[in-house]
């Protein structure tokens, strides 16, 4: 059995205050939640304040990127070594805004996919499809070449450790959310795939859903077969909200 997992993106969100208030709320009715992972993926200079507030919890943390350099002449960028101190879990990597507002390509995704591994944190791999992508009918093939990218340098036992988010591109933000049926084909798809190339790892990896997930759909997308939880984006940025989703796993 997959355990369900419920990760927040908060994105470039929040302030001290903001997110002190964020993470008191949601350590007073995580108790409600039964079966799911709870994690906040914070902004990195949160990260320590997150670390603080939350160690010991119930909830895990992490960031929304990493650089695939050591150390070095990157301005900017946060090395896995950094997270390190940071007792990350996860680390997103290959968010959509990542890859069409700055550029990631599917060989940038791969590397600091392995530098994620390399690092000792777990990958929460985003994939998805643009809506010109998918009103071609090109969803599947493209969701293919962004996991094949990974899978071609990583390996297939790679993605026995790390957690994979299908992020239809159309249903971020914009309210417009995939029905479970349309979320359940392409996590289906992606699983098959897996499956021929190593069923145990199919069969044990965790296939998120995210865009525009909410605690009135959570329920619904979540109970599909091959939906093991969600990325939530706007929705975990409000206590009650994140924790409606969170126990809609229950
Ligand atoms: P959303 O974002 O829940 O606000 O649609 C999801 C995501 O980008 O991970």
């Amino acid at each position: 059995m997959r355990q369900p997992l419920v990760a927040g993106n908060w994105k470039m969100n929040g302030s001290r205050d903001s997110i002190n208030d964020l993470l008191d709320g949601i350590l007073a009715g995580i108790d409600s939640v039964e079966k799911a992972e709870v994690a906040v993926c914070a902004p990195y200079v949160y990260l320590s304040q997150v670390a603080d507030k939350l160690s010991g919890s119930a909830v895990a943390w992490g960031s929304q990127n990493v650089n695939d350099n050591e150390s070095g002449a990157f301005t900017g960028e946060i090395a896995a070594s950094m997270l390190k101190d940071f007792g990350c879990k996860y680390v997103i990597v290959g968010h959509s805004e990542r890859r069409t507002i700055y550029g990631e390509t599917d060989a940038d995704v791969t590397r600091r996919f392995m530098a994620t591994q390399a690092g000792g944190f777990i990958p929460i791999l985003c994939v998805g499809e643009l809506l010109e992508e998918r009103e071609a009918g090109t969803t599947n093939e493209v969701v293919a070449r962004q996991l094949d990218a990974v899978i071609n340098e990583a390996g297939i036992a790679a993605i026995g450790n790390c957690v994979i988010a299908y992020e239809p591109v159309w249903a971020i933000g914009t309210g417009k959310v995939a029905t479970p049926e349309q979320a359940q084909e392409v996590h289906a798809m992606i699983r098959s795939k897996l499956a021929g190339l190593d069923a145990d790892v199919a069969a044990k990896v965790q296939i998120l859903y995210g865009g525009s997930m909410k605690p009135d759909n959570a329920k619904e997308l979540i109970g599909m077969e091959d939906i093991d939880g969600g990325l939530i984006g706007g929705a975990s940025l409000k206590a009650e909200d994140f924790l409606g989703i969170c126990t809609a796993a229950n």
